[in-house]
Order: C-alpha cells, then sequence, then structure tokens
C-alpha cells in the first residue's frame, strides 16, 4: 500500500471519543452507577466532597481502557465494571492529592477541592477513595490485579516524588523527565490495559502487548498534558497553565529549547525556573521562543512517535471494533493539542 493510501486508511479509521466509547457506553453508565454508590457513608462533609468531585466530570479515560481492553481479550460484564470503577477511585485520588502538592486553586473548570475544603480534608478524602478503591477491587478476588494496582500505585509516588526532588534542576535531561512520567503516568495507564488482558485469560504475549500499549500511550498522554500546560488556555482546559515551570517542573517543550535553544532562550528559560515565576520573564516570551525554535513541535512530534507506538503494539490481536477502539485512543489524546 502506498503511503498516501495508508494515510487514507489511518485517517478512516479515526473516530472522536464518543466513537471509540460507544463500545464501552453501557459499561461506562455502570460505572458511574457504581462510583455514586460507594462514596456515600453519612458523614456529611464527606459525602458533599465526594458528590462535588464526582459531579465534576472527567474523561473516564483510565476506566474506558480497562473496559476495551477487557472486551478486546474477551471479558465482558460485571467484573471489569467493578475493576473500572476501582480504577476511577484511584485516579480521583490521586487528582486529590496532587492538588494539594501543587497547591492548585481549579480542577476542571471549577474551584479545586482543596481551594473550597482546604487541604486536611482533601488528602482525607483523597485517602478515603483510594481505600474504596481497594475495596472495590478486593471484590474481584484476583491477586495478579491487586498487586498491578498496588506497584502501578507505588510507580505514581515515586514520579512525583523524583518530580520534587528534581524541582528547579535546570539540568533535568529529557530521559530524566520520561522516567518520572512514566512512573507518574504511564504504569497506571499500563496497569489498566493488563488488568484487561488478566480478566480475558489471554496468553502472555498479548497480555505484555496490552501492557506496552498502556505504557506507551500513558507516556503520550503526559506528554500531551505537560504541552497543554505549557501552550493551552486555562479557560478552556478547566486547570491553571504555566504552571509547570512556575513550579519549577522542566517538561519536555522547556528541556528542548534549554538544549536547542540559543544563549537568550536558555537564560530567561533558568530565570523564570529560578524565580518560579513569570515576573520577569513574561510567559508569551517563552511561547514565543518555543515556537521560534522548534520547542512545541518537538514535543508534538514525540507524543506521535509514542502514539505510533502504541498502536502498532496492538497488531499482536486480529481486527476487531475493540482494536479499533483502542488505536483511536492515541488520535484522541493527540488531538487535545491545539
Ligand atoms: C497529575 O500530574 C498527577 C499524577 C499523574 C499522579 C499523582 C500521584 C500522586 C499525588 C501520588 C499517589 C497518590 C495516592 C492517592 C496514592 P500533573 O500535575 O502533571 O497534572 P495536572 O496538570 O492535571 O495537575
Ligand atoms: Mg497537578
Amino acid at each position: 500500500m502506498s503511503h498516501a493510501s495508508s494515510a487514507a486508511v489511518v485517517k478512516e479509521e479515526r473516530s472522536d471519543l464518543r466513537e471509540i466509547l460507544r463500545l464501552v457506553a453501557d459499561d461506562l453508565a455502570h460505572v458511574e452507577g457504581l462510583l455514586h454508590e460507594h462514596v456515600s457513608t453519612g458523614v456529611r462533609l464527606l459525602d458533599m466532597m465526594a458528590s462535588y468531585v464526582q459531579d465534576g466530570g472527567g474523561k473516564r479515560i483510565r476506566p474506558a481502557l480497562l473496559l476495551l481492553a477487557a472486551g478486546l481479550c474477551g471479558a465482558r460484564g460485571e467484573r471489569p465494571r467493578w475493576l473500572a470503577a476501582a480504577v476511577e477511585y484511584i485516579h480521583m485520588a490521586t487528582l486529590l492529592h496532587d492538588d494539594v502538592i501543587d497547591s492548585a486553586a481549579m480542577r476542571r473548570g471549577r474551584r479545586s477541592a482543596n481551594n473550597r475544603w482546604g487541604n486536611a480534608a482533601t488528602v482525607l478524602l483523597g485517602d478515603f477513595l483510594y481505600a474504596r478503591s481497594m475495596a472495590l477491587a478486593l471484590t474481584q478476588q484476583n491477586l495478579p490485579i491487586l498487586r498491578l494496582l498496588s506497584e502501578a500505585t507505588l510507580g505514581m509516588v515515586e514520579g512525583e516524588i523524583l518530580e520534587i526532588e528534581r524541582r528547579g534542576d535546570g539540568l533535568l535531561s529529557e530521559t530524566d523527565y520520561l522516567r518520572i512520567i512514566e512512573r507518574k503516568t504511564a504504569r497506571f495507564f499500563s496497569a489498566c490495559a493488563e488488568i484487561g488482558a488478566i480478566l480475558g485469560g489471554v496468553p502472555p504475549a498479548q497480555r505484555r502487548a496490552l501492557a506496552a500499549y498502556g505504557l506507551e500511550l500513558g507516556i503520550c498522554f503526559q506528554i500531551v498534558d505537560d504541552m497543554l500546560d505549557f501552550v493551552g488556555d486555562e479557560r478552556i482546559l478547566g486547570k491553571p497553565v504555566a504552571n509547570d515551570l512556575r513550579e519549577g517542573n522542566l517538561t519536555l517543550p522547556a528541556i528542548h529549547l534549554l538544549a536547542s535553544g540559543d544563549e537568550e532562550a536558555s537564560r530567561k528559560v533558568l530565570q523564570v525556573l529560578k524565580d518560579r515565576g513569570y515576573a520577569r520573564v513574561p510567559r508569551e516570551e517563552i511561547l514565543r521562543l518555543a515556537h521560534k525554535h522548534g520547542s512545541i513541535d518537538a514535543a508534538r512530534r514525540q507524543a506521535e512517535a509514542r502514539a505510533s507506538v502504541a498502536r502498532r503494539r496492538l497488531d499482536v490481536f486480529s481486527r476487531s471494533p475493540h482494536r479499533q477502539a483502542l488505536q483511536s485512543i492515541p488520535d484522541f489524546v493527540l488531538e487535545r493539542v491545539p
């Protein structure tokens, strides 16, 4: 097949998120039900905070990933749904803790929980949701799945701590950055996809392929998330932007700018890193330099490369609507970048 015609096929196979999720729409509706059902405690403040966080929405990308992977491997029904709810609770818990760590005042277009109720109650709500997620996962009595969830959580904590350890470090390399985001984000994506494989009882090669797919997708997702922080608009994203540099965290565009820009670019990025803010060097100036030196394009190319590796990992499965949906998720992730 010529390059042009294979590109046409790829384009034809692309679908928007609604189309991707059509296959698991019923499951996702059940997952929403489980998520609501299992947070009611009778403790007024806890119930109020939990409803607030749940009503804030979210893309439900991790449960969708788990459900699609399970469907691909022939596992349908109740079991994947309970685990999909468990991974969403874990995700909610990590975001609550992350917003405390980042002192973020906004999440999903509204005041963050920490901004409304303070750090103490927010950390405890995160603890509650995490413990609840374990209770949901335990109902499935599957040790390999519990082990995966535990390892993914350890990875997230390691990633967050690594980020803190390297905060303000202008020498952070691309390899260091990838090490952080693999732990912080990608291992959890990988676990979601692998859980689907475990539920379906597929042979080891297919299980490894789904785990590898999830890992690449997760790396792609975090590169894009970090690009959105770099170039995005707070009103559209519903969360603070330009925050990473302000907090002292280098992400791909800034790492590329430091490595491939001129002396002016390096000086200005390091200044923002040192000042922990844009008082002396405005954000627009950093953006102008990043565009001038091709740093945004370089980050986008990296995300695209990861997306393409992710798609190829699924070649071990025969063609099916579930495989096609999973192969479309990286496109949806990439389309988030303006
Ligand atoms: C978002 O990063 C945060 C993560 C992907 C991981 C957060 C993990 C923890 C806080 C540790 C584990 C927590 C528990 C409950 C065991 P980001 O700040 O780049 O994304 P953002 O822009 O959405 O805030
Ligand atoms: Mg954050």
